[in-house]
């Protein structure tokens, strides 16, 4: 385990925010994690547990110890007629993780594709796109305790899984070092293809039989088109959630505005951000080297060079905006360190 001090994270955040970590450690094995607890690191400074650092707005320079997940490794762990359990080190890249899954012909992850970030970071917001979520198919999870160094395991039900929302971005936010989940996937994958332009972009690709192969490349078209890649412009998905409101708000919205872009939720009627936001007239909009995505409103860009103070100041400026136009708080989705 090798310490270093002020390091620049711009290479390990994908809204490319150039700050400092004043210390810094790569995680590789169980024994280095093991090795900063002993070492009581975290009672000593701040932590922030890393992996691809493609939800965190990064604020100014990081004041504590950074510690970067490299965590690898992944295998079956059980097996019925029905199902596949596979259990993979947090550190692992969860798109290359899918990938895996898919050529093994495992079900349920292929409408996650494509999604940036580590395995590990998939139960802190509980990752959702076109129609599925990991709470679907999350069986267990493993996670260090940074302060007494004990492991625990932590069952669906503990999890406390909601709409971008775990008890790890609540009551136990910043305690655990999670680091290994297990998915319990399908041998008889269930197809989704309902969500969004799924089916379209299948019959486009001329897809006759469908598998799991062929819903992640629509999925991975689709994402394409839509979002833009980090590795070219600074962004982090979605800024803010799709928010939840009252079906009685909804209905007198409806009348003022017929195009409203929203979709029934549990308690209420769930409306697009997106729609909100360029409805607004923000879509597009270019400050100084950052700003609003041209295609996909709801995704804050930087094209080079901004703080994350400005990309946040901005944030802030389209949450009062919204709530000055519609009535309706927008919630922030990324993580603001
Ligand atoms: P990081 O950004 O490194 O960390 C995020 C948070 O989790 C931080 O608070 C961090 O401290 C904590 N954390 C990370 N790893 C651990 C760990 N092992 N133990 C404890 N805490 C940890 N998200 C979706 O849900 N759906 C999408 O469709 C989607 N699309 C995206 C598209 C783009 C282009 C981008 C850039 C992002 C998108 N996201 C999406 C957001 C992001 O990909 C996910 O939130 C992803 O899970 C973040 O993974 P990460 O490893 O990069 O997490
Ligand atoms: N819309 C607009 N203008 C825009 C963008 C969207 O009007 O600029 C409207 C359109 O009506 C569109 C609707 O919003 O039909 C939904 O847009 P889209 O399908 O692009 O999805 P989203 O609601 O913007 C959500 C997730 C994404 C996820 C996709 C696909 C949230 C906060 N975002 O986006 O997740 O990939 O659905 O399932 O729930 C992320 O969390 O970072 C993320 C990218």
């Amino acid at each position: 385990m090798h310490i270093q001090n002020n390091v620049s994270l711009l290479p390990f955040n994908t809204f490319h925010i150039d700050a400092l970590a004043h210390h810094y450690v790569e995680i590789s094995s169980l024994d280095d994690l093991r090795e900063v607890v002993a070492q009581k690191l975290p009672q000593k400074h701040e932590v922030l547990v890393l992996g691809g650092g493609s939800n965190v707005l990064l604020m100014h320079n990081f004041d504590g110890l950074v510690l970067k997940n490299n965590l690898s490794g992944k295998q079956v762990v059980n097996e019925t007629e029905e199902h596949v359990y596979v259990k993979a080190a947090s550190g692992e890249v969860w798109h290359e993780f899918v990938l895996y899954c898919i050529a093994q012909n495992y079900g349920g992850l292929e409408n996650l594709s494509l999604i940036p970030g580590s395995v590990g970071a998939s139960p802190i917001q509980n990752i959702g796109a076109y129609g599925a979520e990991i709470k679907d198919t999350f069986f267990e999870l493993e996670a260090l305790h940074l302060h007494t160094g004990k492991t625990e395991t932590f069952a669906l039900n503990d999890c406390h899984f909601g709409y971008r929302e775990s008890v790890f971005k609540n009551k136990l936010k910043g305690q655990f070092f999670i680091t290994s989940v297990t998915f319990k996937l399908s041998k008889n994958p269930v197809f989704r293809t309902d969500y969004g332009q799924i089916q379209s972009e299948l019959d486009r690709l001329g897809v006759k039989e469908l598998s799991v192969k062929a819903i992640s490349d629509a999925v991975c078209n689709i994402r394409r088109s839509k979002l833009p890649d980090p590795a070219q412009i600074g962004n982090a998905g979605s800024f803010f959630k799709n928010p939840v409101i009252p079906n009685e708000q909804f209905v007198q919205l409806k009348q003022q505005y017929p195009d409203i872009s929203a979709y029934p939720a549990e308690r209420g009627t769930k409306i697009a951000a997106g729609w909100l936001i360029e409805k607004a007239g923000w879509k597009g909009k270019t400050l100084d080297g950052y700003g609003v995505h041209k295609n996909q409103a709801l995704v804050l860009v930087n094209y080079g060079g901004a703080s994350g103070e400005q990309i946040y100041q901005l944030s802030t400026d389209i949450i009062a905006d919204i709530q000055k136009t519609f009535g309706i708080a927008l919630e922030r989705e990324v993580n603001k360190i």
